[in-house]
């Protein structure tokens, strides 16, 4: 396995010709690498006292993280093998102290054409992270542009380290955010703040996103990682059928009306007295014991 992966990674890196067939290399690359369970670009480990806590550490050093297409296979490969084990209850996303991510691979991207990213839907899978059931924190240090940024706001929580700085620089590049961006900026701080930084390529830092709502809080460098640990683990302990429910309503107030969110919202409300566990809850509650959730 070793073997092929080296040297399908080296046809890769030297079919400079074709970007499309670079980008099915890429594929079969990683395809192969993950049904072998060895990763190059990400470090996945599981976490917490009771090891319920999924982490994934964005680990492409020289490049600063950039978001190649074998990272982000990587990604969706581990996400679906946390929400397959089922004590895990949150996963942790990061990077390192210089880059959470410093975006999109530009260099992929550089020779590839139109007909390149529409054919192959460039991107498109970078949505396992945006459909994974279970709850995800980015623990943001340094820095998180252009892809980087979008990766951290498809997350469920943002936790930032004090030198984080978050930024849209793809204007810079002749291009436009496009992995979100463009709407999950603008919902989150707001249209002037978020026009601001895509159209200046402007930086903002940890305390002005957390300020800006973008960011939930703000950590010393060496501490972020292990708060986040401790969120997802509390996280964790709460019943994972509830935790899926709250994560789905919320969602959807990013896509309905406030007439039609409510009233989703009610529905699934009404939904959790099937489950077991808000039998549990409200019973634990009135015989003040703690409540043991099965996730049924
Ligand atoms: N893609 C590919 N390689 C990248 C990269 C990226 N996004 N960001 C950094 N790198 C590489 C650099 O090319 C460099 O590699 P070499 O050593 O082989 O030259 C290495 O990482 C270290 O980078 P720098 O030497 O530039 O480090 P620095 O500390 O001087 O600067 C930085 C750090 C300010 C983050 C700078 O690297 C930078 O501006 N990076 C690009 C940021 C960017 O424009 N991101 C948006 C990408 S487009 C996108 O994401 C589209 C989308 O919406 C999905």
């Amino acid at each position: 396995m070793e073997v092929l992966g080296n040297g399908l990674r080296r046809l890769l890196l030297n079919s400079r010709n074709s970007s499309a067939l670079k980008n099915c290399h890429a594929a079969t690359f990683t395809r192969l690498m993950s049904s072998g369970q060895q990763l190059e670009y990400i470090i996945k480990d599981v976490k917490g006292e009771k090891k319920n806590v999924g982490l994934i550490q964005l680990n492409r050093r020289k490049a600063l993280n950039a978001l190649c297409d074998g990272l982000m296979s990587e990604v969706g490969q581990v996400l679906k093998e946390f929400e397959a084990d089922k004590n895990i209850g949150c996963i942790v996303l990061t990077g390192m102290d210089k880059a959470f991510a410093a975006g999109a691979d530009i260099k992929e991207m550089e020779g590839q054409n139109f007909s390149d990213v529409w054919y192959n839907s460039f991107l498109s899978q970078w949505n396992s992270v945006e459909q994974c059931k279970k709850p995800i924190i980015a623990a943001v240090n340094g820095y998180a542009l252009g892809g980087g940024c979008e990766l951290a706001m498809m997350c469920d929580i943002i936790y930032a380290g004090e030198k984080a700085q978050f930024g849209q620089p793809e204007i810079t590049l002749g291009t436009i955010p496009g992995a979100g961006g463009t709407q999950r900026l603008t919902k989150a701080i707001g249209k002037s703040k978020a026009m601001e930084l895509i159209l200046t390529a402007d930086r903002m830092s940890a305390v002005d996103a957390e300020r800006a709502g973008l960011v939930s809080k703000v950590f010393p460098v060496d501490q972020l990682v292990d708060e986040a640990i401790k969120t997802a683990e509390k996280i964790s302990s709460y019943s994972k059928i509830t935790t899926a429910m709250c994560k789905e309503a919320v969602n959807a107030s990013y896509e309905m009306s406030l007439k039609e969110g409510l009233h989703f919202e009610k529905r699934i409300f009404h939904a959790s007295f099937a489950t077991d566990d808000r039998k549990e809850g409200m019973t634990a509650f009135s015989e003040k014991r703690k409540p043991n959730f099965t996730d049924s």
